[in-house]
């Protein structure tokens, strides 16, 4: 299997990222290794990490096939612990460090993962399989309170309350394990009313950023990338929704008042309307760079 992933705002990227010949760079979501692969072909050595197992396989065997002759690194690690991440490099200062955030089109596209509400597949939605908690297992345990917070703060669904509310029904009849069941049961609640956006679309992001920790994590990983630079080095972080994007900025604003970083993209950057054309997964992409001092 290859990567079918289009990376998102590859050539702003690596402009922001200002890649020099021999210079290390560190791309803590690696995914498909598009923009891992980008880095060395501006000159880059290439260290990377990705928490799920697959996109590691996807990225090594991509790379091996472009660069056979090195110059990269790539292992399974979680960017919520990049200090400990990166000890297995050997490195501790780079001169450029990349987040381009949220699922792959590899992962969504494999419904086993259940990540798609197009796809049927079980609810698992786990970027890494060791995570104890699947997306079905909260749909199983959380009461409607908890249901109807999490779809309000990590989805920024409206009908939170009504969907918490239809899942207490429908789990009373059957339990739902399918990703089928959720985008059916999303369906009915919105009763064919549908905007731009599938109805089941925020509430399968609330449960994917709940199951992987998402905001957590990388509220946790920012400081430590700027730890991690080089004085001039580059952090280049790619986000694909509101909540992903006010952590970043909210970071990046405080950490430039302390005279820690410089900002770069005052706003954030999106991406040309011919990249979204050619790749909808790009349309919500918002692009933020900051030079350490
Ligand atoms: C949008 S994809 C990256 C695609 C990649 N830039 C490319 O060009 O192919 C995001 C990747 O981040 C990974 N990821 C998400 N959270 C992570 C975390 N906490 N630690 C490490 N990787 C993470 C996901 O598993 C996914 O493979």
């Amino acid at each position: 299997m290859t990567s079918v992933h289009q990376p998102v705002m590859l050539k702003q990227a690596i402009e922001y990222l200002n890649v020099q010949p021999g210079e290390a760079y560190f791309d803590a979501t690696v995914g498909g290794g598009g923009h891992a692969q980008a880095i060395l072909a501006a000159g880059g050595r290439l260290y990377g990490i990705d928490r799920d197992p697959q996109a590691v396989r996807l990225a090594r065997e991509r790379l091996t096939a472009s660069y056979p002759q090195g110059g990269w690194q790539v292992n399974q690690a979680d960017f919520v612990d990049l200090k400990t991440a990166v000890q297995v490099f050997k490195l501790n200062q780079f001169s450029g460090i990349l987040f381009d955030l949220g699922l792959s089109s590899d992962q969504l596209a494999d419904r086993q993962r259940g990540f798609s509400f197009q796809l049927d597949g079980p609810l698992d939605m786990r970027m890494d399989p060791v995570l104890n908690v699947t997306a079905a297992d909260l749909l199983k345990v959380l009461n409607k309170g908890e249901l109807y917070e999490l779809f309000k703060k990590l989805g920024e669904e409206k009908r939170a309350l009504r969907l918490a509310q239809a899942i207490i029904d429908a789990r009373q009849q059957t339990p739902i394990t399918t990703s089928k069941q959720l985008a059916d049961l999303a369906m009915s609640v919105c009763a064919g009313r549908r905007g731009k956006l599938h109805p089941a679309t925020k509430m399968f992001q609330a449960l994917r950023i709940a199951v992987n920790d998402e905001l957590n994590n990388l509220k946790a990983a920012l400081p430590q990338a700027i730890d991690l630079l080089k004085a001039k080095g580059r952090l280049v972080v790619i986000s694909f929704h509101g909540l992903e994007d006010r952590i970043v900025k909210h970071c990046f604003k405080d950490l430039a008042v302390e005279g820690v970083i410089r900002l770069l993209t005052k706003k954030p950057i999106q991406p040309e309307l011919v990249e979204v054309k050619a790749n909808p997964r790009a349309r919500s992409a918002k692009l933020r760079a900051a030079e350490k001092v």
